[in-house]
């Protein structure tokens, strides 16, 4: 059977195979998703095997485990190792989701015509890794696989990667590859096809201020004592200045300037302004000075404030000065920036700005190096070859916000090339309510998939 033919004779399976995850709530964050973490690495395992990978296992780590599977043709033919994660972000707030997070539903969208699939993971990272997945199954069952293919498909992505570290050491023989594949990321629009080759890294801190003792009433001591929120609140505000510049002492000592034509080449992807505050429902862009917003997203590094709490937030009013203020704050960072000096940095500058009125304790929950991929490699020609072929168009290569940290250590141990082949779009909703993924990109996803396996055979073998 020909290639074409078999995936249209399987089209609603392979879709309804990744509904079938979806409603696995595989929450890493969450230790009350733990025997559904468990259940959706089975099921990963198990549509290996289906697919045709001659051995697949689940590799137990202290924390979630990852799946590896392998199916090796021939030991002289090239290898293709395929990342993802089976792991999703919590789906709160549940009541701003239309549809139940884990009961996906197929709905039609003005971006997504054809239909979109609403679940959490759909697009991060379920519905894209499982692309290659029914791509590996296509290319055995029509007896055109031309490498061998590896897959390692981890569930902590979502809260750092913490246990891959050592799984990649403790395997680079076993996870030997001339590239890896990762479908995690976003590309500008179906009409737009491109590959992304920089990555954010990442310092996610959290912060602890105390006042007195205990809680105290605000008219007996409201004016005498330190309210941590308030310090808290100023101690935040000054991390940034009128320019939106962050004013953390040696910050960005180690950020690199692009020079005019690489950030003239940047800003050369399409991008419509007044489209991208429209779905936003914003009058204004809000960033550092000096830079446009591809800029802003992609070559700067930031500091966000992702949750702050203390006091009362009940119902009605209680007067009180809390004894605790906390916040948990990111910084995204750009190439160069080392997170844990960062983090040092961050801590050491909290410290010396709290007044004496308060005690302050700093920690870092995790972080990770930003990336910058080759846009010349054989893997990356491959994957634009095979993006050209199917969407019609030569991709961009761009640069995005997000953070996969496990990627600048692939290419420091691994060695070889990893190629950010997303096909998702930023509209997508990752990470917050009523995520979805659109069903053409799914197929898309899988069509361009095997055109990349083809593709890189060939300028293998030349
Ligand atoms: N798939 C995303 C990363 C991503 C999103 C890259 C959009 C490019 C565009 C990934 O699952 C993710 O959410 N990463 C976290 C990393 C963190 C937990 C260390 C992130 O970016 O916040
Ligand atoms: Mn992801
Ligand atoms: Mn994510």
């Amino acid at each position: 059977m020909t290639i074409p033919s078999f995936i249209e004779k399987n089209k609603d399976r392979f879709l309804e195979e990744l509904l079938e995850l979806l409603r696995i709530p595989s929450v890493s964050a969450d230790p009350k998703f733990s025997k559904e973490v468990q259940a959706a690495a089975a099921y990963v395992k198990a549509s290996l095997l289906k697919a045709g990978a001659d051995q697949a296992e689940i590799c137990p780590t202290p924390g979630h485990p990852i799946v590896y599977a392998e199916k090796i043709i021939d030991p002289k033919l090239p290898t293709v190792l395929v990342y993802g994660h089976y792991d999703v972000q919590p789906a709160d707030p549940y009541e701003l989701w239309d549809s139940p997070p884990f009961e996906p539903v197929i709905k039609k969208t003005s971006i997504h015509p054809e239909g979109a699939i609403f679940a959490r993971g759909a697009a991060d990272d379920k519905g894209q890794f499982y692309m290659h997945i029914k791509a590996l199954e296509t290319l055995v069952a029509t007896g055109t696989l031309p490498c061998n293919v590896k897959f390692m498909i981890e569930g902590e992505e979502e809260i750092g990667s913490d246990h891959l570290n050592q799984f990649v050491l403790a395997n680079k023989d076993r996870l030997k590859a001339d590239v890896i594949l990762i479908s995690d990321t976003h590309m500008i629009g179906m009409q737009d096809p491109s590959i992304t080759v920089g990555l954010r890294g990442m310092a996610y801190m959290e912060v602890e201020v105390t006042g007195a003792n205990r809680d105290l009433h605000s008219g007996t001591y409201g004016g005498a004592v330190a309210n941590p929120i308030n310090v808290l609140c100023q101690m935040i505000a000054s991390l940034k200045d009128e320019q939106e510049h962050i004013t953390l002492p040696g910050f960005y000592d180690k950020v690199q300037e692009l020079s005019p034509s690489q950030r003239q080449r940047l800003n050369e992807a399409p991008f419509d302004l007044s489209e991208y505050k429209a779905k936003l429902d914003i009058e204004e862009v809000h960033g550092e000075k000096g830079y446009t917003t591809i800029e802003r997203v992609g070559i700067r590094p930031t500091l966000d404030v992702n949750g702050i709490w203390g006091g009362y937030t009940g119902e009605g009013a209680k007067t009180v000065l809390p004894s605790k203020a906390f916040a948990k704050i990111s910084m995204r960072l750009v190439p160069h920036q080392d997170w844990q000096e960062i983090a040092q940095l961050f801590e050491a500058h909290l410290k010396s700005i709290a007044p004496a009125s308060v005690k302050i304790q700093v920690k870092a929950h995790h972080g990770g190096a930003p990336a910058v991929v080759s846009d010349s490699s054989l893997g990356y020609r491959a994957a634009e070859a095979a993006m050209e072929e199917t969407f019609g168009k030569r991709p961009l290569p761009t640069r995005e916000g997000g953070s996969i940290p496990i990627v600048a250590l692939f290419q420091q141990e691994l060695g070889s090339d990893p190629i950010l082949f997303g096909f998702g779009l930023d509209t997508d909703a990752l990470h917050s309510p009523n995520e979805h993924y659109g069903v053409k990109n799914y197929f898309m996803g899988i069509e361009t998939i095997i055109a990349f396996f083809r593709h890189f055979s060939q300028l293998s073998s030349t």
